[in-house]
Order: structure tokens, then C-alpha cells, then sequence
């Protein structure tokens, strides 16, 4: 097959929701359907339980089983679906993001009865700021939950953007008789149960058809009301639309009964857009190209702290990679040659022998590899756009033993490459050093991990600072005359990068008006 022929059949996406919406359900349910899992309960088992424990041992767990589940590859009609977990704990939603710069699509699951809730606000956010087409999933129908005109409603006031619904509820609850799937003018009819793989479910034909009017009463009349009302208010589905991020197509179903599912399997493989082109800073990127190209969107520690390696995942963006072949990492200018790389083929490692954009390649480094790295055959690229975000919370670092200050100084810079924490250092001389975080849960689980991984007693301080922004100038001068009369407030991240911190809004405010020619950032792109 020509790299043409590959790229076509990938699809890559994401699936974003609120916590406790059916995420892992569902992502089980699509495995099981497109056959590469055996039995349901799989997944399921590896999502750490959430009641036991504290929330960072949560998180912990998390980590230990997310270097498994956080690519899983499939094969369904043809397609080579590549799924990429979004870890579940808000506190980790820069990650997430990073995450979401790395598919194609996304798969939007709601749980009926909560609607649109606050964390799905903000990841969708993420795919609204970069046109990414999401495919919406309304669950637990199964349940008494809110009346479907109002779900896309309020699907709509959130998103800002069309819904167009392709399947339709009849009843709910105790009620829910099925859906009824608006494309192919018929009827599936709802039966619980979580071993079933939809082949052998009831269809009954025809909108019109008495059968559906008689067996499913009165919740079929308001149905078909409903249908009538939407087919007359509301747009059809419109694949350009929804390819340009104006639309989302809507199903409805209960993942775990396996209801719905396989509809939205089919909507990946016939909607969803295989693997585009890539912006760099000196070229758009063309996924056919001959000569590989990827980037590192994430960077995960191993669990085994003896060893300290970790894995880079690259998002291939170009070309063909086979196992064993030379790569050059653009940043540095060094060459890698990795051996051992793995894909995600139904959650088990497995060596890679090759992979075409859209895949995902683990590769195990012991930090040659940063996050938003490009890694090339020879050409130097920098793809832009891998965010990181203006931390929200301070805390100042001091180890307890001072002899182990070097280790302290190796545990963050390593767990800030990862992305588990932003480490700041003060200009002025003496600081501490500084931690930002975007949720509070970042401190505990570094300070775990410097303790564990690096044998280092870390002290976290209160710190004086709240906001971050990183600053630039198009006049170097003027750059250089805020720092000297802020040097108090100034800072540099892991790459260098220049951050005003500061006290409060109002300091920020009374900044910003007092030097117009500084360019205040509350998100940094890697490049
Ligand atoms: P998450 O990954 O988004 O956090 O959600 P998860 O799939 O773990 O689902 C959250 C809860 O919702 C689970 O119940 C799950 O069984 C339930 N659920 C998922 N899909 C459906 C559905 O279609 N209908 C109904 N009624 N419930 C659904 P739990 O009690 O938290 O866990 P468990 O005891 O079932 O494992």
C-alpha cells in the first residue's frame, strides 16, 4: 500500500467528557466492537477505582496504566482507528490538551441527565480554538435523563456551533425503546445487556410504519413530533460543516448496554477526516510526504523508578517510519536511532515495525526527548502549536537536606520535560525555586514523585506570586528595561522562556498599562 493509501484509512481522535459520563464505558464498548478486545470488562478493570483511594494515588494509578491505554489502535472496516486517552483527573487537563493537539477529532461523550458540564466547557474550548470536528455522544438513555430538544440545545448554546442530529431517543428510562436512526429511516430497537456486538438486534423500518407506532405507544409519538420538529428547525447533517468544526452530528444510546455504539464507530470511519497537513514555522507539512516527520505531544515517566526511562509519544505528522530508522531530533540537532519502539495495538506494547501519520510511536529515551520535540529524517521543523498554559498556582521548592539540592534540581527538571509541573527560576539571585501548577493535586504528586523516583524530601512554601504570563517585546530593548525594573517578578521556565509573575491581577493590570510595548502571554506555544 502506498503511504497515500495509509494515511487515507487513519483515523485519530480523542474522546472528551466529564468525569463519570461512560469515557472508559464507551472507549471499551469501541474496542469491543471493532474486535480487539474479546470481553467487555477489560478496560473497565484498569480504570483504578476512584472511591478507594486518595486522589493522588488516583492519579498515580493512573500513571501506571496509562503508558498501556493512553494510545489504543484498532482495526474496523478497513480503518486503522488510533484512540488517545485524555487522563481524567481535571488537575491534569494541560496534559489533556496537549492531547488534543494530536488527533484529528474528537468524540464528545454527555451523560444525559448532566448535560454539558464544566469540564467538557473547557476541552472543548481547546477543539473549538483549533476547528477540530467533534462527533457528540448523548448517554445513559437508559436512565431518566433530560429531554433530547433540550440536550442539543444546550449542546448548541455551549459548543456555539450547529448539532445535527443523526439518530433520535425514543423514550427514556424505563421507557427508552430505542433510537431511531434518522439516516437509514428505521428503528433499533433498545434491549439491555452488555455482551451483545448489535448484530443481532432488532430493526424495524419506516418512520411511518404502525408496527413502531403500536409497540412503543406514546413515547414514539412524541418521538416522531420531535423528529418532525428538528427536520423542519434544524440544519442537515453537513460533512464540510462538521470537517471545519461548524457542526457536530448527535447519537444517541447507553454505552453500556452497547447501544448506540456501533453507530459511532461507523461515524469515525465515515466522517471523521484522516490525518491533515501540519503547520511548521518554515513549511505546511503534507502527511504523504516520503520522509517522516513527527512530534512528542506527551511524555510519560516509567513506573519502574530504577530505571527512570521514559517514553515519548510521537504523533507521527509524515511519511513512513520503520523500525531501526535514523531520526534526528530538530531542537538539538541529534540523532536517535531507536530500536525498541512501540505501538499501541489493542493496549498491549508491541515493536513497531512501521507507522504512517496519525499513529502514535512510543519511544523509550532517557531524556533526549522534550515535550513538542520534532523529530525528522535530517530537515529541521518546528511544528507549532503544542500549548502550555499560564500556571494558575505557586508554590516555592526547597529540599530538606541541602546535599541533595542536585537531585532536586534533576527530579523537576525532569518532571517539568514531562509536563507534571512547570519549574520556574527567579532571576533574582537566591530564589527558590518555583512550581506552577494548573491544579492543586500537581504539587502533591510531584512532591510524591521526588521522593519516590529521586529520593529527594522536598519542602513546598507558600508562594507570594498567582499568575504567570510570559512576556515578549518586538523591541529587545524595551524587553530588557521591563526586566531590569521588574527583575523582583522575573522568571524562566524550563526552556528558557521569560515569565512576569505576579502578586495579583491588579499587579498584572498596573504592568500592562505602565509598559504598552510588552506582550503579556497566557499560553506558550512550544516553538
Ligand atoms: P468515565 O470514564 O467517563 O468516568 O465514566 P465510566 O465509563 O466509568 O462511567 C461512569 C459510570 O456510569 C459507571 O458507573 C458506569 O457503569 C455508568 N455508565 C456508563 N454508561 C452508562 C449507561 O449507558 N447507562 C447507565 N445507566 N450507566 C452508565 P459506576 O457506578 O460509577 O461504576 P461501575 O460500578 O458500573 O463500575
Amino acid at each position: 500500500m502506498t503511504i497515500a493509501n495509509e494515511v487515507a484509512r487513519r483515523r485519530t481522535f480523542a474522546i472528551i467528557s466529564h468525569p463519570d459520563a461512560g469515557k472508559t464505558t464507551l472507549t471499551e464498548k469501541l474496542l469491543l466492537f471493532a474486535g480487539a478486545i474479546q470481553i467487555a470488562g477489560s478496560v473497565k478493570a484498569r480504570k483504578a477505582s476512584r472511591h478507594a483511594s486518595s486522589d493522588w494515588m488516583e492519579i498515580e494509578k493512573q500513571r501506571g496504566i496509562s503508558v498501556a491505554s493512553s494510545v489504543m489502535q484498532m482495526e474496523y472496516r478497513d480503518c486503522v482507528i488510533n484512540l488517545l486517552d485524555t487522563p481524567g483527573h481535571q488537575d491534569f487537563s494541560e496534559d489533556t490538551y496537549r492531547v488534543l493537539t494530536a488527533v484529528d477529532a474528537a468524540l464528545m461523550v454527555l451523560d444525559a441527565a448532566n448535560g454539558v458540564e464544566p469540564q467538557t466547557i473547557r476541552l472543548l474550548q481547546v477543539c473549538r480554538a483549533r476547528n477540530t470536528p467533534i462527533i457528540t455522544f448523548v448517554n445513559k438513555f437508559d436512565r431518566e435523563v433530560q429531554e433530547p430538544l433540550d440536550l442539543l440545545s444546550e449542546i448548541e448554546s455551549h459548543l456555539g456551533m450547529d448539532t445535527a442530529p443523526l439518530s433520535w431517543p425514543v423514550g427514556m428510562g424505563r421507557s427508552f425503546g430505542g433510537v431511531f436512526d434518522l439516516r437509514r429511516n428505521r428503528m433499533r430497537v433498545f434491549k439491555a445487556g452488555q455482551e451483545r456486538r448489535g448484530g443481532d438486534d432488532e430493526m424495524i423500518d419506516g418512520l411511518d410504519n404502525p408496527v413502531i407506532a403500536e409497540r412503543f405507544g406514546d413515547a414514539f409519538a412524541k418521538a416522531s413530533e420531535e423528529i418532525e420538529l428538528i427536520q423542519e428547525a434544524s440544519p442537515a447533517f453537513d460533512r464540510q460543516a462538521f470537517l471545519e468544526g461548524r457542526q457536530t452530528p448527535v447519537f444517541f444510546g447507553s454505552a453500556i448496554n452497547n447501544f448506540g455504539v456501533q453507530e459511532v464507530l461507523d461515524a469515525l470511519v465515515d466522517f471523521a477526516p484522516p490525518p491533515g497537513p501540519r503547520e511548521a514555522l518554515q513549511r505546511q507539512v503534507q502527511p504523504e510526504e516520503s520522509k517522516f516527520s513527527g512530534v512528542v505531544f506527551k511524555v510519560q515517566a516509567n513506573m519502574d523508578p530504577a530505571h527512570r526511562d521514559r517514553v515519548a509519544f510521537v504523533r507521527v505528522s509524515s511519511g513512513r517510519f520503520e523500525r531501526g530508522m535514523r531520526l534526528k531530533v530538530a531542537r538539538t540537532g541529534k540523532e536517535i536511532r531507536p530500536n525498541n519502539v512501540v505501538s499501541f495495538l489493542s493496549q498491549r506494547r508491541e515493536l513497531v515495525d512501521e507507522a504512517y501519520a496519525g499513529d502514535v510511536i512510543g519511544i523509550p529515551n532517557h531524556g533526549v526527548l522534550h515535550l513538542g520535540d520534532v523529530l525528522t529524517e535530517g530537515e529541521a521543523l518546528q511544528f507549532t502549536g503544542l500549548p502550555f498554559f499560564a500556571p494558575e498556582l505557586f508554590q516555592a521548592v526547597e529540599v530538606k537536606d541541602p546535599l541533595r539540592i542536585k537531585q532536586l534540581r534533576t527530579g523537576l527538571t525532569q518532571l517539568g520535560e514531562e509536563g507534571a509541573i512547570q519549574v520556574f527560576r527567579p532571576e533574582a539571585a537566591g530564589g527558590a525555586l518555583l512550581l506552577g501548577a494548573v491544579g492543586q493535586l500537581q504539587f502533591e504528586v510531584v512532591a510524591h514523585r521526588l521522593k519516590t523516583e529521586y529520593g529527594v524530601d522536598a519542602r513546598m512554601m507558600p508562594s507570594r506570586y498567582n499568575m504567570a504570563r510570559w512576556i515578549t517585546a518586538d523591541d529587545p530593548k524595551e524587553l530588557r528595561k521591563f526586566m531590569q525594573a521588574n527583575a523582583a517578578n522575573i522568571a524562566y521556565d524550563v526552556v528558557d522562556a521569560v515569565a512576569f509573575l505576579a502578586g495579583s491581577p491588579a499587579q498584572l493590570r498596573v504592568a500592562q498599562e505602565l509598559y504598552p510595548a510588552i506582550q503579556f502571554h497566557a499560553m506558550r506555544e512550544h516553538g
